[in-house]
């Protein structure tokens, strides 16, 4: 079954997004309005504040989309939002506009897994000539997410391993706070490490060279911050900064990779290696898994980092993934704080 235009709506964390795609999977518009500055005097992010800035503007930014477009409601075939795993006050809002949406147009509704979306980015038009086929391989590398997932079709996903503490981009958000570096961490530790000394410090690789894809980076964090405490509180230098920044730096894009490397090998039918979520913005990362993937015949596909991190065109796509099969949800549908990728057949 085809579809025409979706709306896409994300509101699962700290991002506002919405954008409308055409049924192709071409984006007509798109908006991201980002709360950082909201939660940046926290030190993370706060569910209620965020929840009320979602509330705050959603409807204006679903307007300008729809204006951009050009667009009305009625020429909509769907509206798709993040349903889950996620802040459930943002969730609620979000998916709670979405149904009204769909209620006063008669439209269907999906309800979609964010997990899923971020699966699925890989196969929006012009990011992997043709569409990305599956199966391939999705490394999700977030501030919430950490996993490595066998990506076998829509609905279709298997979990192969995962973080058992933090996720990679906690980690840069917590040794970038211990560098005294504001929050959100990542984007200023890999600004601090370009003119670090990579060499200087040898943190440890968790989890390297054992079995699995299971990633753990409370290790390397206290070995961070036993290195800052040498240091003495408030004399740490500005070189000393840079070259612990790029040294784990270096720490976690190598053990990325390796987990990959694993991951890879425990999934041969995957010929592609998608990364997804904020660590997949990092340029070292990047780097080690374009090797890792290379010497193993993989294709790294890295989407712009636009579509790495939260937003909504990745909702709709999603959205007309599930409805060009014909699959819609029930508007009684519950958001869902947990929804893990592979603990459901997703399929309605
Ligand atoms: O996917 P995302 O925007 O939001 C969710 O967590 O869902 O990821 C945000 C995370 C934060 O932890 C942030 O510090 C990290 O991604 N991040 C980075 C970079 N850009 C964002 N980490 C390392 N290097 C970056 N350039
Ligand atoms: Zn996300």
């Amino acid at each position: 079954m085809s579809s025409g235009p979706v709306l896409g709506i994300e509101s699962s964390c700290d991002e506002t997004a919405a954008a409308v795609l055409d049924g192709g999977g071409r984006v007509l518009a798109e908006a991201v309005l980002s709360q950082t500055g909201e939660h940046a005097p926290y030190g993370g992010v706060v569910p209620e504040i965020a929840a009320r800035a979602h509330l705050a503007h959603l409807p204006g930014l679903v307007r300008a989309v729809m204006d951009q477009a050009g667009l009305d409601f009625a020429a909509l075939s769907g509206v798709a939002a993040s349903a889950g795993p996620g802040l459930i006050g943002g969730l609620i809002v979000g998916s709670g506009l979405a149904k009204g949406i769909a209620i006063a147009q008669g439209l269907p509704f999906v309800a979609v897994n964010h997990l899923e979306a971020h699966a699925l980015t890989a196969r929006l038009p012009g990011l992997v000539t043709g569409g990305a086929p599956f199966p391939y391989l999705l490394l999700l590398v977030s501030g919430g997410h950490c996993q490595c997932v066998a990506v076998e079709g829509v609905g279709r996903h298997r979990r192969l391993g995962g973080t058992v503490d933090d996720a990679a981009g906690e980690a840069f958000d917590k040794v970038a706070k211990l560098l005294g570096l504001p929050w959100p961490g990542g984007p200023a530790l890999e600004r601090l490490a370009v003119s670090g000394d990579p060499a200087r410090y040898s943190f440890p690789r968790p989890m390297l060279g054992r079995p699995g894809c299971d990633f753990s980076f409370s290790g390397l964090k206290t070995a961070v911050s036993l290195e800052v405490g040498r240091h003495g509180a408030g004399a740490l230098d500005g070189q000393a900064a840079a070259d612990i920044a790029a040294s784990f730096q270096r720490a976690v894009a190598e053990t990325l990779a390796d987990r990959a490397g694993n991951a890879m090998a425990m999934f041969p039918e995957a010929k592609l290696l998608v990364i997804a979520g904020g660590v997949a913005a990092n340029g070292a990362v990047r780097a080690a898994l374009e090797e890792a993937a290379a010497a193993r015949g993989v294709r790294l596909v890295a989407p712009p980092v636009r579509l790495c991190t939260d937003n909504a065109v990745m909702v709709a796509w999603a959205g007309i993934e599930r409805l060009r099969l014909g699959w819609s949800d029930p508007l009684g549908f519950a958001p869902r704080p947990r929804w893990p990728l592979d603990a459901v057949d997703m399929r309605p």
